[in-house]
């Protein structure tokens, strides 16, 4: 292949193949033999907690099918940058996914696939006492494996050890900071500033909120609330949150859950209400929504199985208890990822992406 290129361990890094230009640390394409990974460079030890961060679940030894896998580092030697290689997820991230394919994005059992993967993602974080702290959609990444779609929290660049105690810090992206976090100046602050894995919840509350408002992009929009002043409209929403209830006004709800809604919006909507508390300890656990989400998707498989049985018992009487009972077996083993990918629709994102 041409280019500029670096050879690093067993991998060629393609430094003219960028995939990712965010913040301090770029993301190239990479081979290793024929299989293709992606490459974060960590420029210089000011950031060195990048790689730390990025590498606190890789010492841990402990995987997840929908948490990005980094499979490999190489710490900084005199003079050259340090690296991390990761599973190369060829979608890229949610929000590349949804600009590149807004009409596949929105049919709801895509949307519903996409959300119970990054719960069952974030639920395996917050078991192993980890918080991401920049949850949102662009780094949430998409990716394909035996023909399913598959979904990967990424980006663990600002993550932390949960220690119990309080801590600081500022990280994360404005737009999807809990009300805890506000206001951002520390002098003006005069409550010490604690929070928990209850932050991920908030910036996932809004991630999916994202979702449903078609757009994912690192921004969600206001609701429309009688009596904002023109200069608060472009808060973002925790800070909102945070001088409402400084002024004491009535606390603020994201989404309202309209009587005309079908069963998943209302379903998203309320969990979107419940992540989105302002009090960290009201705010539902990764856990739970995961819970949820998956009674739903039964729900809905039951409910495919009972049509298909009964009109097996008008057509073959017998044969329909069986494709009931294969049915309800069925749901012993959900959830899995049940989207397969339009190829068609998908086909213009791979001219893009590779
Ligand atoms: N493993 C990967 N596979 C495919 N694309 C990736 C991968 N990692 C990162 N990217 C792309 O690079 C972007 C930035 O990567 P990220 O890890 O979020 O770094 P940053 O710290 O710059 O935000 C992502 O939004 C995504 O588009
Ligand atoms: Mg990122």
């Amino acid at each position: 292949m041409e280019g500029r290129w670096v050879q690093l361990k067993d991998y060629t890094v393609y430094l003219d193949r960028k995939i990712g230009a965010g913040g301090q640390a770029p993301v190239y394409v990479a081979y290793k033999g024929k299989n293709k990974y992606a490459a974060k460079c960590i420029p210089n030890k000011t950031v060195k907690h990048l790689l730390d961060n990025e590498l606190l679940i890789f010492r841990k030894n402990k995987t997840h099918k929908n948490v990005i896998r980094i499979i490999d580092f190489c710490e900084w030697e005199e003079g050259k940058s340090a690296w991390i290689f990761m599973e190369y997820c060829k979608y890229g991230s949610l929000k590349d996914f949804c600009r590149n394919n807004p009409r596949y994005f929105s049919n709801n059992r895509v949307k519903l696939d996409i959300i119970l993967q990054i719960s069952a993602g974030l639920k395996f974080l917050h078991e192993l006492n980890l918080i991401h702290r920049d949850i949102k959609p662009s780094n949430i990444l998409l990716t394909e494996e035996d023909g399913q779609m598959v979904v990967k929290i990424a980006d663990f660049g600002v993550s932390k050890q949960a220690s119990g105690t309080s801590t600081r810090t500022i990280v994360g992206t404005i737009q999807f900071l809990a009300p805890e976090f506000w206001p951002l100046n520390e002098n003006l602050d005069p409550v010490q500033r604690k929070y928990n894995e209850k932050i991920d919840i908030f910036a996932v509350g809004l991630t999916f909120l994202a979702m449903i408002q078609n757009s994912c992009v690192d921004q969600v929009l206001l609701p429309k609330i009688k009596g904002l002043k023109k200069s608060q409209e472009s808060l973002a929403i925790g800070q909102l949150m945070y001088m409402r209830k400084v002024d004491g006004d009535t606390p603020l709800s994201v989404v309202s859950v309209e009587h005309d809604d079908d069963d998943f919006t209302n379903l998203i909507k309320t969990i979107i209400i419940e992540c989105t508390r302002i009090e960290p300890q009201e705010r539902i656990s990764a856990e739970h929504i995961y819970q949820k989400l998956t009674s739903l998707a039964v729900q809905q498989v039951t409910f495919f199985y009972h049509i298909f049985g009964v009109l097996h018992i008008g057509i073959y009487y017998f044969k329909a208890d069986w494709i009931l009972v294969v049915g309800m077996l069925s749901n012993f083993s959900f959830p899995k990822s049940s989207t397969s990918f339009p190829k068609a629709a998908l086909r213009k994102l791979d001219v893009q992406r590779m």
